[in-house]
């Protein structure tokens, strides 16, 4: 097969930061390579040079035999490279359709003809097995349709290079195999692709090769067939893989928290359960299942139009976030960069914002709250020159730890999590992990929201599933596996009452 990329001796500095180091990398036409390595390797700065997004301090870029010192956003599209980031949604005002075919819509003669357009959307769509109705507005479409129609976009315009940067984070696990599918017959049709993941199982599914990248070299490459996950992680982490994360069990105490007959619109619809001390309780279910959206309710983000909370037995009304707080509960957002306000401050004021807003401006305590920052920098691998630097300087999943950590510095009586290791690497999470955990040892509740099962089920006591908005099932001890908590999501088992 024929080389259409090579990367040689790249290198790429950001101020006295060297996010990449004399990187050497190849890609074929035809070719899934995917590219893994801890927050803060260099991964989307890679990524970003081959877009055209910024450009290499040092380093050549050799693509169809022609060489560049950089690349432009113009020059990539030229050179046929389409690059799906995380979180850029194309034309979110336009239809699924317009989408797909920009650029490469059905003419009949000088003028769109819309009608071939949509036959063959129709078609396309069809034949990748994909449920998406093409004159459906982008915006309207869930995340995992709105990833597959950048995808078919690139299929249609048959892309020499299609780059992914974490594609399938909060995905379900029917989406991640749509989306893999999609992209292995894109592959068929010659397009070199590379693929970046914190999801070695997508990995496995996909590659032909893997690169690891580690501070800004590559470590190695291996070929299918040829690797382990076990040797992946230690060539990401420089260490031997830990065994795999250990169940613990909590001892519940008492109720803490009640939700009853919570409700809004058709989102949620009548959710009634309890919360105890010391518990992690686990929410599964497929993604748009309600789940996000009840945890909005219960922290005063979003307006329920039904329902009472109760908190140690008495019944508190929850208008905004800010009294949500002041009663003892918070809440990691989902979407962290729109929710949870990350600004331009330094890392360490970002680490101790929530801190500070639960406790009066009188007791603040300078000292202490530098030194916190700086445990939880060390603790969770925050990868940062110091904890003065911008957090927008930082990697994607590093800024969601800087995040994560704001929640272990309150002292909160109530926790909900929704999706706290999205975007975070092996070696992170368990520490993530273990910090749970010792928040319910300490007697805090925690609420967890994953769409990944082996976490939920290595750290939940109890397990919730939802589905349309409401609650279908309570799964315990031994229940607690994949089996069971699957059979409920999809809705093959009854509500247990
Ligand atoms: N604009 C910038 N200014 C300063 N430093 C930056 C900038 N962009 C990236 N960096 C630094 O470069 C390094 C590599 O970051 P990069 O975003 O490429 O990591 P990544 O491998 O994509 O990580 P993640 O898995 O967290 O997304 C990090 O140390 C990061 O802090
Ligand atoms: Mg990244």
């Amino acid at each position: 097969m024929a080389t259409i990329l090579k990367l040689v001796g790249l290198t790429k500095d950001f101020g006295s930061v060297r996010a990449l180091s004399n990187v050497s990398f190849e890609l074929e036409s035809g070719e899934i390579h995917c590219l893994v390595g801890e927050n803060g390797a260099g991964k989307s700065t890679l990524i970003k040079i081959l877009s055209g997004a910024i450009a290499p301090t040092g380093g050549a870029i050799h693509i169809h035999g022609e060489i560049f010192k950089s690349l432009t956003p113009a020059l990539a599209r030229k050179l046929e490279t389409e690059t799906i980031y995380q979180e850029n949604i194309i034309c979110p005002d336009m239809t699924a359709m317009e989408n797909i075919y920009l650029g490469t819509e059905y003419r009949n003669g000088i003028f769109y003809d819309k009608k071939r357009t949509i036959v063959e959307a129709k078609k396309l769509i069809d034949t990748m097995e994909v449920d998406i109705e093409p004159l459906e507005i982008l915006r309207n479409l869930s995340p995992a349709q709105q990833k597959v129609v950048q995808v078919l976009k690139a299929f249609v315009k048959k892309a020499k290079i299609l780059i992914l940067d974490e594609p399938t984070a909060s995905f379900s696990m029917n989406e991640i195999e749509t989306l893999l599918n999609i992209i292995k017959k894109v592959k068929l049709q010659g397009t070199g692709i590379i693929f970046i993941s914190h999801h070695l199982d997508e990995v496995f599914k996909i590659a032909d090769r893997v690169t690891v990248l580690k501070d800004g070299e590559i470590i190695s490459t291996h070929k299918k067939g040829k690797y382990t996950s076990d040797i992946l992680i230690s060539d990401m982490t420089g260490r031997e893989p830990s065994t795999f994360f250990k169940k613990r069990h909590h001892q519940a105490g008492e109720i803490v928290m009640e939700v009853k007959n919570f409700s809004r619109k058709n989102v949620v619809r009548n959710v009634s359960f309890n919360l105890k001390r010391g518990e992690v309780l686990g929410f599964a279910g497929m993604v748009g299942s309600g789940r996000s959206e009840l945890a909005r309710l219960i922290f005063g983000a979003d307006k329920k139009t039904a329902g009472v909370l109760f908190m140690n037995d008495k019944e508190i009304n929850i208008k905004n976030p800010h009294a949500a707080i002041k009663h003892g509960i918070c809440f990691l957002p989902e979407d962290r960069k729109r929710d949870a306000n990350v600004n331009y401050q330094s890392v360490a004021d970002n680490i101790v914002i929530s801190y500070i807003n639960s406790i009066s401006a009188l007791f603040r305590n300078i000292r202490f709250e530098k030194k916190e920052s700086k445990k939880y920098i060390d603790l969770l691998k925050i990868k940062t020159p110091s904890e003065s630097n911008s957090i927008n300087n930082l990697s994607g999943g590093n800024q969601q730890k800087v995040i994560m950590a704001r929640w272990f510095l309150v002292n909160s009586q109530v926790f909900i999590f929704d999706e706290p290791t999205r975007g975070i690497d092996v070696g992170s999470k368990e520490e993530i992990y273990r910090l749970i955990n010792e928040l319910a040892e300490q007697g805090k509740s925690i609420i967890m929201i994953s769409s990944e099962l082996p976490e939920l089920i290595a750290m939940s006591d109890r397990v919730l599933i939802m589905k349309n908005g409401t609650l279908v099932g309570e799964v315990t001890g031994s229940d607690i596996n994949e089996e069971t908590i699957l059979s409920y999501s999809i809705g093959a088992n009854k509500l247990v009452s």
